[in-house]
């Protein structure tokens, strides 16, 4: 049988990795600024998180949730506190875009109505309903078309305003990304957020805030929403929320009562996940994970605007992007094959940093002078 082939790959084989450190099979070191696509949160192979899984893992692995499982509750709490958010609800699932269906889904359960408004960039997953409101026909197949989704333009408060003053009576739910990923890092604005927040209160809508990427404290703070200091009705969280191990959520307000059978997983909340789960917090709060984002993403995105020849740097903490001149395509190439630095991209031409929270700022000036490298040696540009 062969893999369905749908990834592009580099040829390296990461054999072993520690921290912010990987290396390949051949022996070969890379620093890893793009952290298996934002999810290696607290580092790999982080002690605290290998023990806390193994120890786990000793005594029971998985089992449904057709019985008590403690931890649920245990990382529920924590999460809560870590969050500022502790009267909210937790569902457990597995990934983002289960995470941004069980949003959806809820949302209308609540308020009864069917339609969503989405916007230009976004990405919420793949599943039936997250693709629907994801903006890539590309990647929508015929059964996910629904007309239940209303694309507005980023950031343009008056296009939701029209939106809401036309559709108001059948919107049930707002979906956005605190800051956009896959569509290049883009952040949401504050005022915009607060706009959502107001005119969900006032046409009784659902605010759901994806923060599968930008959440976990990637952007300095906990939910990059929180910059607005407005909550959403939902936060949906996957990526950072168990460095590798594949677990997701939503926070959910307490406007919202569950009744049994409302929403369900197999592998959701299970011993193994909520053990990684827990581990992560645990480490994010002892070693100040989330306040290390937000200074060591100061310096990374001060140090990078002064470079000339990229068109922007956008971000908060450690979700930067740095949108470069067409003139240095191969950049992130270079990065990884003659400086050995992973890094992400967006198109049509962004470097995407999405580096574990405890980045150090040695590593962050290892990456500093590599581009540095690369635009003055590799293309004489500087
Ligand atoms: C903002 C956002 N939402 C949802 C998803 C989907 O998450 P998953 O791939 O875990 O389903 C992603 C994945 O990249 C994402 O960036």
């Amino acid at each position: 049988m062969k893999i369905f082939d749908v990834y592009p790959l580099n040829d390296i084989e990461i054999v072993k990795a520690k921290g912010s450190i990987v290396w390949g099979a051949d022996g070969s070191e890379y620093l890893d600024l793009y952290g298996g696509h934002a999810v290696i949160s607290i580092g790999h192979t982080h002690p605290h998180y290998v023990k806390r899984l193994t120890d786990q893992l000793n005594n029971v692995g998985f089992y449904s949730n057709s019985v008590k499982i403690p931890l649920q509750q245990q990382l529920a709490e924590k999460l809560g506190k870590m969050s500022g958010k502790e009267d909210y609800q937790l569902f457990l699932c597995s990934s983002g875009a289960e995470a941004n269906e069980n949003a959806l889904k809820l949302a209308s359960f609540y308020n009864g109505k069917k339609k969503v408004i989405a916007f230009k960039g976004a990405f919420h997953g793949r599943t039936s309903l997250a693709v629907a409101v994801t903006d890539n026909p590309k990647i929508v197949a015929p059964i996910n078309e629904t007309p239940n989704v209303i694309f507005l333009p980023h950031n343009d408060e008056f296009a939701l305003e029209q939106a809401f003053i036309d559709h108001g009576d059948v919107i049930s739910s707002v979906i956005i990304e605190g800051i956009q990923g896959v569509g290049g890092i883009k952040v949401a604005s504050e005022n915009f957020l607060r706009k959502i927040r107001s005119l969900c209160d006032q046409y009784d809508a659902v605010y759901i805030a994806d923060s599968v990427q930008c959440g976990y404290g990637r952007s300095g703070k906990f939910y990059s929403h929180d910059f607005a200091g407005v909550n959403a009705d939902i936060y949906t969280m996957a990526k950072g929320m168990g460095n590798g191990f594949p677990i997701g959520g939503i926070s959910i307000a307490a406007k919202f009562k569950p009744w049994h059978g409302m929403l369900g997983t197999t592998f959701g909340g299970n011993h193994l996940a909520c053990a990684a789960g827990l581990a992560v917090l645990e480490v994010m709060e002892q070693e100040n994970l989330i306040q290390n984002a937000e200074l060591v993403g100061e310096y990374l995105i001060t140090e990078l605007k002064k470079f000339e020849h990229i068109n922007e740097v956008r971000g908060r903490g450690l979700m930067i992007g740095i949108d470069l001149t067409e003139e240095l395509f191969h950049a992130k190439k270079d990065l990884l094959f003659k400086y050995h630095i992973f890094t992400g991209e967006a198109k049509p031409n962004v470097i995407r940093l999405l580096p574990a929270l405890n980045l150090t700022k040695e590593d962050a000036d290892k990456f500093l002078s590599a581009f540095d490298s690369i635009l003055t040696k590799e293309y004489s540009v500087s």
